[in-house]
């Protein structure tokens, strides 16, 4: 090209949680059974829509209008609905006009970082989903700005940290929380949104929320919507219906503006965003019209209730299978139904290795391993996948120096996800039993019983 066509931030957006399936895909050509703990997708992975849900998005396709543009901040109706709910709440009360919908989230995520001035920077929280940090860091050509999440205190946001890194970098203008959180199924008390909320107001930054998975939590924990914390600070919260109805394939997400009205600065980009979607016209129109309908329905709520239940029995069986693995830090999953399974520093090396029966698997995985560039835990998924069949994400792709491994809750056989997690704390020990220089419990010992471990094997 005559002159460098490629934009600054092109090299920021990675998105392993995909990557992955490509090896799997060749994986399951040489015959190995995969299972895909890797992907946020409940219809994927099994989950039944129910009819009287399907009876409604039918009945949607038969009117001419679904098949028609809508207006560009979305449906007025959908919106008004959307508003009604929010204000039930004793927090900070929207109009229809604070709501924009958008195609999913993801396109309200490229939209939100992409539109901010190139120097203005959002502290995304680490271990993210990586379409927050990468989309943030591609906006500013830059690798992302990171406060801490703490596996040694639930994954909650190490709040002395976030404070600190927002002091000392001026070009901090916005903070992002995830909540409940993915990757590492965290859910925050209120206090800590309220404490977050005050380092906004002492900075003066904006608050963005990903409230994607806010009705999808367990285990007796609660939390509380940004809006209900954020008084007077300017911010926005992300919603949508892919992950609670399910319905990914509907593209449709929707974002909540609080108090555009108390900074000008905020309010023009906030308008810039609006004015960005004008230009696409507008998002699908059959899923926003089919949302009001759903969520009225006396069954959703008892369908959302049935799914919360299966993520905590899956939660319960996830945690106690890992949880006496020396050398990993285990923390139970209460929101959203993801599960970030922390290494300890320094028990993996680039040495460590699985069994893999069949040789061409072998050769891909050692190919694959073969960069020094490749970190540990990404080594320890390749091998993990080839040996076992299970499909999961490292943690370290999701803008994070913890090593470790995400995987999804969303299993619909219970019977089978706990073949799969025994499988998983098996292997687990053996990847770290053949690592040279790391002492095992006795517990750990008795934990791999009869099993001929190769002590050392390179
Ligand atoms: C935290 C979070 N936000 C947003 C999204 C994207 O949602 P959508 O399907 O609406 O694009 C996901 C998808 O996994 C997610 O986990």
């Amino acid at each position: 090209m005559r002159i460098d066509i490629v934009h600054t931030g092109a090299g920021e957006l990675n998105y392993e949680i995909r990557n992955i399936i490509r090896v799997a895909e060749k994986l399951q050509q040489f015959g190995i059974e995969v299972n895909l703990e890797n992907i946020g997708d409940p219809v994927a992975k099994g989950e039944t829509i129910p009819a009287w849900m399907k009876e409604i998005v039918a009945g949607l396709a038969m009117e001419d209008n679904s098949y028609g543009y809508c207006p560009t901040q979305g449906i007025l109706e959908t919106r008004e609905f959307l508003a009604n709910l929010n204000n039930r709440n004793g927090g900070v009360r929207i109009t229809p006009n604070d709501i924009l919908f958008f195609n999913g989230l993801g396109e309200a995520i490229t939209k939100v970082y992409g539109l901010l001035r190139t120097t203005a920077r959002v502290i995304t929280p680490s271990p993210t989903y990586t379409t927050h940090s990468a989309s943030e860091a591609a906006h500013a050509g830059q690798p992302p700005v990171t406060y801490p999440l703490d596996p040694n205190n639930h994954w909650f946001p190490n709040l002395v940290e976030l404070r600190r890194r927002v002091k000392y970098n001026p070009s901090v203008a916005g903070i992002l929380l995830v909540n409940p959180d993915n990757p590492t199924g965290a859910v925050f008390p209120e206090e800590i949104l309220r404490e977050i909320v005050a380092i906004a107001a002492e900075f003066d930054l904006f608050l963005v929320a990903d409230e994607i998975y806010q009705n999808l939590i367990y285990n007796g924990h609660r939390t509380k919507p940004l809006a209900d914390c954020i008084g007077s600070v300017p911010g926005l919260a992300m919603k949508g219906i892919s992950k609670e109805l399910p319905w990914p394939g509907a593209r449709c997400g929707w974002i909540e503006i609080y108090n555009a009205d108390r900074d000008p600065n905020f309010s023009r980009y906030v308008q810039s965003i609006l004015n960005a979607k004008m230009v696409e016209v507008c998002s699908t129109t059959l899923p926003q019209k089919a949302i009001p309908r759903i969520l009225r329905r006396p069954e959703y709520k008892t369908s959302l209730e049935q799914r919360r239940l299966r993520y905590e029995r899956l939660s319960a069986i996830a945690y106690d299978g890992l949880k006496d693995i020396d050398g990993v830090l285990v923390n139970r999953t209460n929101g959203a139904f993801y599960m970030s399974v922390a290494f300890q520093e320094g028990v993996l090396d680039n040495r460590q290795t699985l069994d893999i029966a069949i040789p061409e698997a072998k050769a891909l995985v050692e190919e694959l391993v073969s960069s020094p560039a490749t970190a540990n835990d990404k080594r320890f998924v390749y091998y993990l996948l080839a040996a076992t069949g299970i499909c999961v994400v490292p943690l370290t792709s999701f803008n994070t120096e913890w090593e470790g491994f995400r995987m999804t809750l969303l299993e619909p056989d219970e019977a089978k996800f706990r073949v799969i997690i025994n499988k998983l704390a098996e292997n687990i020990r053996l990847y770290l039993h053949c690592s040279r220089g790391i002492q095992f419990s006795d517990r750990d010992m008795e934990a791999l019983g009869s099993l001929q471990v190769g002590v050392g094997a390179a």
